[in-house]
C-alpha cells in the first residue's frame, strides 16, 4: 500500500477495530508467560499501539516502544502517558535497524504479532541477538498456522493471511541464528503460541 512506510512488513498492519482488546484481555498474563520479569530492561519491538508495551512498563525496569508507523508510536505513548508510567522511551525506525536505533544492551526482546511478515527472518534475528546483553532473551509470538476462516474473533475471521502464519518449527528454524538458542516453547491461547530464544554468545 502507497501510504505505508519503505520497510513495512508484510501482513503486520495494527487492527482497528476493537477486537484486538477482546483477543488479549491479559496482555499483562502473556508478558508472564514469556518470561519478562521486574528487573529487566525490555524492547518491544513493531510495538504497535502500545496494547504490550503498557503492561511491559507495568511489569519491567525499563521498556523501548519500536515502530516503524510514528502514527502508531504516537497513540502509544498517549495511552502510557495517560496511564502515568514514565518507564519508556519510544523510537520510530526499522526493526532490522535495532542497534542503531536502541545502541543500550537490553535483557528481553519481546516480538508479538509481527515475525510472520518479516522477509529476511535471520536477518531480523541476528539484529536482535546483537543488542542482547549476555543470556539476553527474545520471544517472539506468534499466530498458530490455523487457516484464517478457523481464527474467529468477535464473530469474523481475524488475523494475517493463512499463507503468512507459521509453524513453532518454522519460527524456531528462522529464527535460531548463531549465538541465539531456542530455549523454550510456551502456548498462547486461543491463537498464538511463543517462542524463546536466548542469547548464548
Ligand atoms: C500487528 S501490529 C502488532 C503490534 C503489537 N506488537 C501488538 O501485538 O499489539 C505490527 C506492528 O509492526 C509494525 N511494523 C511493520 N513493519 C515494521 C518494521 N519494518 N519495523 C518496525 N515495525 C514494523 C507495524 O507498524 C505495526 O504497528
Amino acid at each position: 500500500m502507497a501510504d505505508r512506510p519503505l520497510g513495512f512488513f508484510e501482513g503486520t498492519e495494527m487492527p482497528t477495530a476493537g477486537w484486538w482488546e477482546a483477543l488479549w484481555p491479559d496482555p499483562g498474563g502473556v508478558l508472564c508467560t514469556v518470561g519478562i520479569k521486574s528487573d529487566m530492561d525490555v524492547i518491544d519491538l513493531c510495538s504497535g499501539d502500545g496494547w504490550f508495551t503498557l503492561q511491559i512498563a507495568k511489569i519491567a525496569r525499563h521498556v523501548v516502544a519500536i515502530d516503524i508507523d510514528a502514527d502508531q508510536l504516537k497513540v502509544a505513548r498517549d495511552r502510557l502517558d495517560e496511564s502515568g508510567v514514565t518507564n519508556c522511551s519510544f523510537v520510530a525506525g526499522d526493526a532490522y535497524k535495532l542497534n542503531k536505533l536502541w545502541p543500550t544492551p537490553v535483557n528481553f526482546v519481546f516480538m508479538a504479532n509481527a515475525f510472520h511478515g518479516v522477509p529476511d527472518k535471520p536477518r531480523l534475528a541476528r539484529a536482535v541477538r546483537e543488542v542482547l546483553k549476555p543470556t539476553g532473551q527474545f520471544a517472539i509470538v506468534n499466530w498458530h498456522p490455523r487457516p484464517r476462516e478457523e481464527t474467529i474473533v468477535l464473530g469474523e475471521p481475524r488475523g494475517p493471511r493463512t499463507e503468512l502464519r507459521m509453524s513453532p518449527d518454522q519460527t524456531i528454524k528462522a529464527a535460531e541464528v548463531d549465538g541465539l538458542k531456542f530455549s523454550k516453547l510456551v502456548d498462547v491461547p486461543p491463537y498464538h503460541y511463543a517462542i524463546i530464544l536466548e542469547r548464548s554468545g
